[in-house]
């Protein structure tokens, strides 16, 4: 193994069951980010996905999209755009998130080059955002600290900042940001606006406010780029709808999602456009070649499609849309009176937790103490597996955490989760006052040493 973090202990899990996963030791965790990264939507060990697996498997496992396509992509390609928005009816499936924004990239491109366009290529983004690691979409992020040595290899693109209530509550200056953008590329040389609807881990369940998406909006309709949304995160329920898209003033061109397509069960993702985006090629070289060797495979399809089934059936984004106002009050409640908790963010089931400074309430706190590193260790320690974003140093977001369980999590599973994650937030927010008033550091909790 060549592990994210050579030197930590990773607890070895070897089974799951709803929303608990269980180690090799037998210690059990409530599981409060659906699989660990937001993608397991419907809980571990559900028999109606892999069955759907199995029964592909047993009549075809695999076909390549090249010369070959098979019911599974077809049906799903057609469930997918009965559930996008309005106009959004050409799908193209890849393997995952990366791979759905690199294709939601190519077809902005596309879409251009066959319009008799060729020269918009740049791409405006918010600095804020994480696209993925791949080479193409880490080099639409603005946060440098997660470019690292790689910078070499990856075409700088222009950004916004953030309108958040720290630089920009109301969504304004964003707005000029995106103006000057235009204008330093020469709107005449940009493909696309290229966005999270609602941010996952680079700013736990941020939106921009209505102003900058109407604004977006208007720029669009005069300067001709399209915008794309990344939702990989958000697609398939997680923010209350079947995509965040959805409560938006205007239709994208091109929505990209991934996580809950496959609910954990089987890598998928899409590229979902827009009916204009596919006029464009098929009124030009009618031709769109991206073959990655998983691209439509029956396999993940089916199980996509028994994902959309149950979605359905156990009226399970209703459930979100409804439980997940009351999960943001609840979180909000526990986490009451620590000082460095500033703001309880969330749209269904994607909640955020933005931590300041506690001696002033509105600084990032010191990246030397760790914080969003500390609270999912000390959770771990608690038997919640949970997500937090490190600062990457660039100035537009300190440590924060994820809150985003499965869909399927009972009332008293969804309590015990918050109680455990408060627990653990209090006790870190415990040693950073310490630490804080000069006391010597506490020593960071190992992972699972204690956990019942
Ligand atoms: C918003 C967002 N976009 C893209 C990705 C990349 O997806 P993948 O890891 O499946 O390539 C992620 C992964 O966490 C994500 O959160």
């Amino acid at each position: 193994m060549l592990p994210p973090e050579l030197d930590r202990r990773y607890p070895l899990i070897v089974a799951g069951d709803g929303v608990w996963v269980q180690d090799a030791a037998g210690r059990r965790y409530l599981d409060a980010m659906s699989g660990g990264s937001m993608a397991l939507t419907l809980g571990h060990g559900r028999e109606d996905l892999i069955e759907a697996a199995r029964a592909q498997a047993e009549k075809v496992a695999f076909v390549h999209n090249e010369r070959l396509t098979n019911p599974a992509q077809e049906q799903l390609a057609l469930e997918l755009a009965s559930v996008a928005p309005e106009g959004m009816e050409r799908v193209h499936f890849v393997t995952g998130g990366s791979e759905a924004n690199e294709c939601a990239l190519r077809l902005a491109r596309t879409y251009h080059v066959e319009r008799g366009e060729p020269r918009r290529w740049r791409v405006i983004s918010p600095a804020q955002g994480y696209h993925g690691p791949t080479m193409a979409t880490l080099a639409l992020t603005g946060r440098a600290g997660l470019h690292g040595p790689l910078t070499p290899y990856l075409r700088e693109q222009p950004h916004i900042p953030p309108s958040t209530w720290r630089f920009d509550p109301t969504g304004e200056q964003a707005l000029n940001a995106l103006d000057d953008a235009l204008e330093q590329a020469g709107p005449e040389n940009v493909a696309a606006f290229f966005s999270e609807a609602i941010s996952a881990a680079a700013l736990p369940a941020y939106t921009p406010p209505p102003r900058f998406w109407e604004g977006l909006a208007e720029r669009r309709e005069r300067h001709g780029f399209l915008i794309c949304f990344d939702e990989v995160v958000t697609g398939m329920g997680r923010s209350g709808s079947w995509f965040a898209a959805d409560r938006m003033p205007f239709t994208p061109d091109i929505i990209a999602t991934a996580k809950g397509l496959g609910a954990g069960y089987a890598a998928i993702g899409a590229a979902i456009c827009h009916e204009r985006v596919y006029e464009a090629v098929a009124r030009g070289s009618r031709s769109f070649t991206l073959g990655h060797t998983w691209d439509g495979s029956p396999l993940p399809c089916a199980v996509g499609l028994a994902v959309i089934d149950a979605l359905r059936r156990e009226r399970l984004i209703e459930r979100v849309a409804r439980r997940g106002s009351s999960l943001r009050e609840e979180l909000a409640e526990a986490l009451h009176g620590i000082a460095m908790v500033r703001e309880v963010r969330g749209h269904g089931f994607l909640l955020g937790v933005e931590y300041v400074d506690p001696r002033d309430g509105e600084s990032f706190l010191p990246a030397t103490l760790g914080v969003a590193g500390r609270i999912d260790d000390v959770a771990l320690a608690h038997g919640l597996v949970t997500l937090s974003t490190q600062p990457t140093g660039d100035g537009y977001a300190g440590d924060q955490s994820l809150f985003a369980p499965p869909f399927t999590a009972s009332d008293e599973e969804l309590a015990e989760m918050v109680a455990r994650f408060a627990a653990a937030v209090r006790e870190v927010a415990d040693y950073v006052e310490r630490e804080l008033a000069g006391q010597k550091p506490v020593p960071q909790r190992v992972a699972a040493a204690d956990v019942q």
